[in-house]
């Protein structure tokens, strides 16, 4: 059994970071194990220009703890006026490595999001022109549609005429949750990949309903079933380069997930890479970890692997019930258990 196993320094390619009060304690768990991540920017009004994400960028720098290195990589939130100029500027910025398509009303914070694919023809073929990424939040919101099939409905109805008809155009379907999503990456043309969320690989949707309901347990996409969870474990742990790491880790105050209408959003932050480290180990694939934790995404978005290195050790603790999070605190992913990794070090170099 092994006892420690050094890595290149892993990015989280899909991340939320909040802002105000709050943003300090959500990032510094994130600063503490990765290097760099992409940052969602469905804030309150949404990060939708240029001006936007430097700005925000500027305040997760400024919320960082001296002395920890992490990059925030930012993204647009596109909307049905999204200019084709601002495309330019964020490719020009250098700090926008990515533009995010919400449906309209999908998930969290995605009012303003895109109401049809017809309307943003332009951007997308400017984006895939010069090579900037579209990262999907694959789910249709047609009130019609089962909420457990609203992944599986948006491959065939939107995924699919998108991959088409923007054949250049480089796509991350995000955080998929489903068999299908998992095969319909696999097959796809080049170009299109998925990232995998802790928590996604760890439950199955039995979880949100063990012993009454659990609203931290609640997420967009939903957690599905077994099968659909053994198909993302199978994915994350292939070696193949189209699937890698991105948390999701979408922090919320217990008051606001313990409510009538509870909010969606699961935050691994504090455990994420552990606790990958622990589905990968039960799978025999520990040695496939530093690929899909610490490559296949850099690689995809045409980033420098990090140089620098993080050791993890075998040394069980038990996640706390809750952490803190601007005037209220979260509770995290896998509170109460006991995770069995452990980060030791992290050597830059
Ligand atoms: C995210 C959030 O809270 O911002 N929630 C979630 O359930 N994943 C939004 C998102 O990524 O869908
Ligand atoms: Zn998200």
């Amino acid at each position: 059994m092994m006892s420690r196993i050094t890595l290149t320094r892993p990015d989280d390619w899909h991340l939320h970071l909040r802002d105000g009060a709050a943003m300090a304690d959500a990032v510094v768990h994130s600063a503490r194990v990765f290097g760099r991540a992409i940052v969602m920017p469905n804030l309150k009004p949404p990060v939708v220009t240029t001006d936007d994400a430097r700005a925000y960028r500027s305040r997760i720098l400024a919320a960082l703890p001296s002395g920890t290195t992490f990059e925030p990589l930012m993204t647009l939130y596109l909307t049905d006026r999204t200019p084709v100029a601002e495309i330019r500027r964020a490719v020009d910025s250098g700090v926008v490595q990515g533009v995010k398509l919400y449906p309209a009303g999908a998930t969290t914070n995605s009012d303003a999001g895109v109401t049809s694919i017809a309307r943003v023809g332009e951007p997308l073929a400017v984006m895939a022109e010069l090579g900037l990424p579209l990262l999907v939040h694959g789910e249709v919101t047609d009130p019609d549609i089962d909420l457990f099939d609203r992944e599986a409905v948006f491959l065939e109805r939107v995924l699919a005429p998108l991959v088409e008809a923007h054949p250049r155009l480089k796509i991350v379907m995000e955080h998929v949750t489903t068999a299908e999503a998992v095969a319909f990456v696999e097959s796809a043309r080049d170009g299109v990949v998925a990232t995998i969320t802790p928590h996604h690989l760890l439950m199955n949707r039995n979880a949100i309903f063990e012993g009454g309901i659990r609203p931290h347990r609640y997420c967009l996409p939903v957690l599905k079933r077994e099968r659909h969870r053994l198909a993302l474990v199978a994915a994350a742990t292939s070696g193949k380069s189209r699937f890698f790491l991105g948390t999701d880790s979408a922090p919320h105050t217990v008051e606001t997930k313990e409510a009538s209408c509870g909010c969606a959003g699961i935050f691994s932050a504090h455990a994420a890479l552990e606790l990958y480290a622990q589905i990968f180990e039960a799978e025999g694939a520990l040695d496939r970890l530093q690929a899909f934790a610490s490559f296949f995404g850099a690689d995809f978005y045409g980033l420098q692997r990090n140089t620098d290195s993080i050791t993890l050790v075998r040394n069980p603790w038990r996640v706390p019930s809750a952490y803190r999070f601007g005037e209220g605190s979260v509770s995290p992913l896998a509170a109460g258990d006991t995770v069995m990794w452990q980060v030791e070090e992290i050597d830059t170099h």
